[in-house]
């Protein structure tokens, strides 16, 4: 499937320096497609291992694989390609091959894609596909450059979470059927390093998480996004919850605990108020953030001088962003639903909360496979994390990250976790940092 004469050599120019690659795009990775325009690899290689230079100490050997997905809302994506910014900057994958790294991203299917008539990017599609991408770069090794035992996968939010479920699933056997089916590649699918930004992941877990962060506020700050021509009105809105939701926001409130103490994160605990070591940490992680910066509002509920965080009005202070239920919604308006759904079937639940309100529900393996928390500890689970989760972002509980971070530090894993104080659910926006701790671990 891989021609190793079929490449074009491409050189970008930026506002301060240029980029020289070999470039081999939309190459196949699976024997049975269901939607062959997207389940294919680009890879690209600094012109310097070609012509048997070294980078940053890196040759065509050494080089690690850094390996971005371009998932975002659980949607389909194309594989990510270098490119030159409107302001001249180098994109994540121009700057990569800059530093020295061989770049290779995977095309995935998402929750709406169709093909004749019949739905194909259903969970857990997206992370089959990244599977049986890795799968196809470690078999065809010998070919390209870059060292395959060295591949680092890089997303954000749901792309983030399919950074982790990468990370922790590798070579888990409950995916075999599915990939044997798509006729990927056999052999190991496991992967040396996972970059999290904001990973929107524990999908079943994640409205309790919600309330138990934001259910003391009884509103609900968000944006309306309008169409309008080429471009999108955004417009801040203000929703008080109703009655009936603030109603099921105490109600998954005080179902968090439970959950919590069942999986018991590197030993931490919370009482039946949601109160306790867990959420002590959680308090820590946004000490250290506002720490970081050294002088933080007043309004944010945070005492430097003190050392003391008052998390409910830090919560105030950052908003609420969605109503509850936060993921699988009474209405399936929202993304989760449409990735639970069926082949047939568009949108389900994916809960046992969210069952309650009626519907079609998601098969329970379905929504296991999705969930990087399932996985964390395998043997086939990464070694070295970095999860980012910006300390302005709501929209997913800082308590899913944390719990991601605290069962892998418990697993032996190596994690550099931290919430940037001011960022908002994005990613991406601190890579010298990521590409020192990716030379950090890789060299
Ligand atoms: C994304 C954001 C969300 O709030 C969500 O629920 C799912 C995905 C995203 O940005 O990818």
């Amino acid at each position: 499937m891989f021609d190793k004469n079929f490449y074009r050599d491409e050189t970008l120019t930026g506002k301060t320096s240029e980029i020289s690659f070999r470039a081999y795009r939309n190459v196949p990775y699976v024997k049975n497609p269901s939607a062959p325009d997207l389940q294919v690899i680009n890879i690209f290689i600094p012109r310097a291992y070609i012509d048997g230079r070294a980078i940053n100490g890196y040759t065509a050997e050494t080089a690690p694989i850094f390996f971005p997905n371009g998932i975002g809302g659980y949607m389909e994506a194309k594989p990510c390609s270098p490119y030159i910014r409107e302001d001249g900057s180098f994109s994540t994958e121009a700057a990569a091959l800059e530093h020295g790294y061989v770049v290779i991203s995977a095309g995935a299917r998402g929750r709406t894609t169709q093909r004749d008539g019949v739905y194909v990017g259903k969970a857990p599609a997206c992370i089959c596909d990244l599977k049986a991408a890795v799968r196809f770069v470690k078999s065809i090794a010998g070919e390209i450059c870059g060292d395959v035992n060295k591949i680092i996968s890089n997303g954000t939010s749901a792309g983030g979470a399919m950074s982790a479920l990468l990370g922790a699933s590798g070579n888990s056997a409950l995916f075999e059927p599915y990939l044997e089916e798509m006729g990927a590649e056999k052999g190991s699918d496991g992967i040396f390093a996972a970059s999290c930004y904001c990973p929107i992941t524990n999908l079943e877990n994640a409205d309790m998480a919600y309330e138990w962060q934001y259910g003391h506020l009884p509103d609900q700050h968000w944006h309306k996004w309008e169409q309008c021509g080429d471009s999108f009105k955004v417009t801040p809105m203000h929703t008080a919850l109703t009655d009936e939701q603030r109603k099921l926001s105490a109600e998954l409130a005080g179902r968090f605990p439970n959950y919590l103490n069942s999986i018991k994160p590197d030993g931490l605990t919370l009482d039946e108020k949601g109160e306790g070591s867990f959420k002590e940490y959680v308090k820590e992680m946004v000490l250290k953030s506002a720490q970081s910066v050294g002088d933080v509002p007043r309004e944010s509920g945070i005492d430097l001088e003190a050392g003391t965080v008052d998390f409910e009005r830090y919560c105030a202070y950052i908003t609420r962003m969605k109503a509850p239920c936060a993921f699988d919604n009474p209405d399936m308006y929202t993304p989760e639903n449409e990735l639970f759904g069926s082949k047939t079937v568009n949108k389900r639940h994916f809960t046992d909360f969210g069952a309650t309100f009626g519907g079609e529900c998601a098969e329970s393996e379905q929504v296991r496979l999705m969930n990087a928390m399932n996985f964390v500890g395998n043997d086939g689970c990464a070694k070295h994390w970095r999860i980012r989760h910006g300390a302005a972002d709501r929209d997913t509980s800082f308590a899913i990250s944390a719990m991601l971070e605290r069962c892998l530090t418990a697993q032996g894993r190596d994690v550099d976790y931290f919430l940037p104080w001011g960022v908002p659910h994005s990613g991406d926006y601190d890579l010298d940092e990521l590409f020192a701790w990716i030379d950090g671990i890789a060299r």
